[in-house]
């Protein structure tokens, strides 16, 4: 089936919540992504089939040279087909077109090969405070 990557393309709260909820395991929640997405982000990709949203991320920046993956996802039934190192590729040439110099990502260690091998990222050091 022929997947549609897109940049900042339309996308209903209730698909990415669906999704969030499958691909982090919690329950379905009503948070408002269209608002967050377009008041606080550089942009995002969507990936669709001919059944609807199989694969999100959300791209957020400091407004200048850095922008951060949040939320990759893609659905249970979509995975392990490429979708996700492609919306990571959507994401990295429009952060780039968007003149960001760095793209940086945070990840469990299951997800090294995903994000260093697939996707090209480079290991760094980072840090991390849980807040609550
Ligand atoms: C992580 C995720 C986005 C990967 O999406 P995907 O479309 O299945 O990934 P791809 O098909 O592009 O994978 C490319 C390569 O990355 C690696 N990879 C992908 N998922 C992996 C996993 N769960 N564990 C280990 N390696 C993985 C593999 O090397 C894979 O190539 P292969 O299938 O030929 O072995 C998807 O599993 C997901 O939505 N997970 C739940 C949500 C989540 O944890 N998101 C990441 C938050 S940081």
């Amino acid at each position: 089936m022929t997947i549609t990557f897109e940049w900042r393309g339309m996308v209903r709260n209730e698909e990415i919540n669906r999704l969030h909820a499958e691909g982090f395991d919690h329950a379905l929640v009503d948070a408002d992504w269209t608002d967050v997405l377009s008041r606080l982000s550089l942009g995002w990709v969507t990936a669709r089939d001919g059944h609807g949203l199989v694969g999100f991320v959300n791209v957020i920046w400091d407004g200048q040279l850095h922008a951060f993956i949040e939320d990759t996802l893609v659905a249970y039934r979509a995975r392990r087909q490429g979708i996700g190192k492609r919306l990571i590729a959507v994401a990295t040439e429009q952060s780039r077109e968007a003149g960001c110099d760095w793209l940086h990502v945070d990840f469990d260690e299951h997800l090294k090969s995903f994000y260093l091998e697939a996707c090209g990222f480079r290991p760094t050091n980072a840090g991390l405070i849980q807040l609550r």
